[in-house]
């Protein structure tokens, strides 16, 4: 059989030719168990069971369910994986993954810019359990390779980053790891498989915060790991242990978000690159980070590794937190809200947001600027969006950059971002 496009994947795979009642669409089942007709058929499936044969049924709800098993196939296929597991939230899925990898005495390898959860349960919960972590700069690979101990595991990381955008080197990160023989795990939420397979390079896991691109409306909260079927097979047992199952409605909503993965994406990515230019060239704005601009630090990692550079864009403005409140307020179209990868725009203080209980002088020490915001690109109109960039940061900054010109004229930007 030929090798189906995305296109066609994200609409058809892992959902069955032949559906009950034939209904086009995979349907939600909300069951909690599955009743077996005698004692013989119970004792069958738990003799399959313990020999690990396969069964076409299930037993109950905490350790599988049909609709969430439609979307795990469709999630592999997309990611080029054997197989994938399901969970509640995109933390379920990292805790989860680690959980399963690492026991007290093990020590793991992971860099800086990435999700705050995820770096808080490293470096201090799991530092209760009797696991060691070291924390290095992203795109050092040399302080990479030299973290690494006899008693390392496995390297965590994220590519594209929250918030800066970094790219991780994929390649080189794989090959590290396998001169060391230590397992790899990306977090490839802000990519998709639509901009990014990590698998193709040799990584073991994939994580994704479902809730994001994947599902895309904001209507959902789920995560997903995708590997080789051995090595996903021990995260699922674990998940049926820690009960942190995803619910059949939400993996309902997520197969229909799915199927319009990569129309989205493909109008995320044009729309976020068009903003990036825009916000680059504007007085107001002190610097971008957006993968596709020359000066980003991983531009060429991401040329060549990503078919496009998502829906994020982050930027700091030229002034300080109060001047950044102003122009979040003047925004018509982005609502202010945690989260990402929607089909509405949202745009975040990343300073308020994430970061809120540190001083202004300690988020300056982590690099996190009172100024910086990430902006997660919905599927709008671009003029749309660029027009309203345009008025807030003119309604908010105008009098300022008015003052810095200092050569008498006035100017507003246009949406194209032209100065008029
Ligand atoms: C990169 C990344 N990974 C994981 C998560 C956690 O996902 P969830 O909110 O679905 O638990 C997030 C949430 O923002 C994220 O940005």
């Amino acid at each position: 059989m030929i090798q189906p496009n995305f296109s066609t994947q994200v609409v058809h795979a892992g959902e069955p030719r032949v559906k009950p009642h034939q209904a086009i669409t995979t349907p939600i089942f909300p069951t909690s168990t599955y009743p077996f007709q005698n004692t013989r058929e119970l004792i069958d499936y738990m003799e399959a069971h313990l020999w690990g044969d396969e069964t076409n049924r299930e037993e109950y709800g905490r350790y599988g369910n049909p609709t969430v098993a439609a979307a795990e196939v469709k999630l592999a296929e997309l990611d080029g994986g054997e197989a994938a597991c399901l969970f509640s939230s995109g933390m379920a899925a990292v805790t989860t993954t680690l959980l399963s990898l690492l026991s007290a005495g093990s020590h793991v390898v992971m860099t800086d810019d990435c999700y705050r959860r995820t770096r808080q349960f490293v470096t201090q919960f799991l530092a209760r359990y009797g696991v060691d972590s070291t924390v290095v700069a992203m795109g050092d690979y040399d302080a990479l390779e030299a973290a690494i101990r006899p008693n390392t595991k496995l390297i965590l990381s994220e590519s594209p980053t929250n918030p800066y955008l970094r790219v991780l080197d994929l390649e080189q990160v794989v090959a590290i790891a396998k001169k060391h023989n230590l397992k790899t795990v990306i977090d490839s939420t802000f990519a998709t498989p639509i901009n990014q397979r990590p698998l193709q390079f040799g990584v073991d896991f994939v994580i994704h915060s479902a809730t994001k691109y994947l599902g895309g409306h904001n209507d959902l909260l789920a995560g997903v790991v995708i590997g080789s079927n051995y090595l996903v097979s021990a995260i699922r047992d674990l998940r049926g242990l820690l009960g942190d199952m995803c619910d059949p409605h939400t993996a309902y909503l997520l197969l229909r978000g799915l199927k319009t993965l990569e129309l989205r994406m493909q109008r995320h990515n044009e729309t976020a690159e068009r903003i990036a230019q825009f916000l680059a060239q504007h007085p107001a704005v002190r610097r971008v980070y957006y993968p596709s601009l020359p000066d980003h630090p991983d531009h060429g990692v991401a040329a060549s590794q990503m078919t496009g550079f998502g829906g994020v864009v982050s930027f700091e403005l030229e002034t300080d937190l109060a001047g950044m409140c102003r122009f979040l307020d003047q925004l018509r179209i982005p609502y202010l809200a945690a989260s990402l990868g929607g089909v509405e725009s949202l745009v975040q203080p990343v300073a308020i947001i994430s970061y809120y209980e540190l001083s202004s002088e300690e988020r300056a020490e982590i690099g996190i600027s009172d100024s910086l915001v990430r902006l997660s690109v919905g599927i709008e109109a671009a003029d749309d969006l660029l027009a309203d960039l345009a008025q807030a940061l003119r309604q908010a900054f105008d009098s300022e950059i008015l003052v810095r010109t200092a050569n008498g004229s006035s100017w507003t930007a246009s949406p194209t971002g032209q100065q008029v």
